[in-house]
């Protein structure tokens, strides 16, 4: 088991990383003094999978559980959704001391906190992320949010776990298509911060593909170094600094939302973003065409698409307009300098952007 630190003051918090840990997590949730009775949020899938190992340990350290289902879709982050999970909540705590542990990928993660922040104005909740990119990333940093029907994330708030739990042993049962989607964060941490983070993963991008547990293990212990450091430094995403992990996810989040976020998966969307903003960087002359290629090459390698297909670009466009990064009316993009160095630019001219999207449609 490795830790490491996310430091946010009062809100501080540890993210544990290790594989076949779960059978340990009643001990370290009883240390934090929370609550004794741990209500569960997961979908069915996961608790068929894994809900037994968690009930038994909490159980052990005498932690009382009960289990909410939602069902296996980003429609669960929904206001009926949120609500319907609120009302059960309600019944269920009579005489106790509850606390939410999130047990999923990053829908129940960010459902489950969004739950445990409003409810009685906020308790405890737990993250124990079983996809890869919620143990890489939307685990960790307490950004928690339902969706409208006007746009994705847009109820929400800043809402720091009490703990991040990750067993990468959960990741076995995965499908290939999610552990690629969680890779394409893990490139991304590379090139933003951590050049040797990018070797590596280039090293053994087979190994991960084929879940090998230290592989898994090293990526996302590197992964959670790089997200806490960030986070300590600008929790509510102020100072500028925590724009970077945005590096990848204007373009990304344009393709989802063009292509109604039913065909393209988060990672495989902000693949072909990092494609675009490096691609940018390039014509813009502060980047290399050597390091586009190396880039380009291991995203290829692990299998993310390469081309964006049957989307509609000036739909990208107009959605991108909106994008939450853009202050004063201009643009912002995430451009790479080289890997492991990325810098914040604002105002880039639409006809490159235009051009560039166009050169990555299949
Ligand atoms: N809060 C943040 O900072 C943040 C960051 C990035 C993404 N997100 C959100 O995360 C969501 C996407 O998360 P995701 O990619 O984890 O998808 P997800 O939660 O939908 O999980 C993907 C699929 O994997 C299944 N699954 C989960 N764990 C499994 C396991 N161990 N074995 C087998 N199957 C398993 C799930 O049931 C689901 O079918 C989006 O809603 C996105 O908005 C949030
Ligand atoms: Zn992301």
């Amino acid at each position: 088991m490795k830790h490491v630190s996310v430091s946010l003051k009062e809100n501080s918090y540890k993210i544990i990383v290790g594989h076949n840990i779960l059978p340990k997590i009643g001990n370290q949730i009883k240390s934090l003094k929370i609550g004794d009775d741990a209500v569960v949020i997961t979908n069915p899938l996961i608790k068929k999978l894994y809900g037994n190992v968690l009930a038994k340990s909490l159980k052990k350290s005498r932690i009382s559980v009960k289990f909410f289902c939602v069902l296996d879709t980003e429609k669960s982050k929904s206001q009926k959704v949120a609500f319907d999970v609120i009302q059960k909540i309600a019944q269920h705590d009579v005489k106790k001391k509850i606390f939410v542990i999130a047990l999923g990928g990053g829908v129940v993660g960010d459902l489950a906190g969004f739950v445990a922040s409003i409810y009685k104005r906020g308790i405890p909740c737990i993250q124990v992320p079983t996809t890869f990119l919620a143990q890489t990333d939307s685990a960790i940093g307490g950004k928690v949010a339902i969706d409208l029907p006007a746009g994705k994330n847009l109820v929400g708030a800043f809402y720091q776990p009490k703990l991040v739990f990750s067993d990468v042993a959960l990741l076995k049962t995965l499908s290939q298509r999610q552990v690629k989607n969680g890779l394409a964060e893990a490139v991304k941490y590379g090139v933003i911060k951590d050049k040797d983070l990018f070797g590596y993963i280039k090293r053994n991008s087979k190994k991960l593909l084929l879940r090998d547990l230290f592989a898994l293990s090293h990526v996302v212990l590197k992964c959670s170094r790089i997200k806490a450091d960030v986070v300590s430094k600008d929790e509510k995403e102020k100072k500028g600094i925590r724009t970077i992990l945005n590096f990848g996810h204007t373009v990304g989040h344009a393709i989802e939302a063009a292509s109604s976020y039913d065909r393209y998966q988060h990672g495989e969307a902000i693949s072909i973003g990092m494609r675009v903003a490096g691609s940018i960087a390039c014509t813009m002359g502060i980047f290399s065409q050597k390091n586009l290629r190396l880039i380009e090459d291991l995203l290829s390698e692990i299998g993310l698409p390469e081309k964006i297909k049957n989307v509609n670009v000036a739909s990208m466009i107009k959605t991108m307009a909106h994008d939450k990064k853009n202050i004063s009316k201009k643009n912002r993009f995430v451009l790479p300098r080289k890997v492991g160095q990325v810098c914040v630019m604002e105002g880039i001219s639409l006809p490159l952007i235009q051009k560039t999207i166009k050169s990555y449609c299949a």
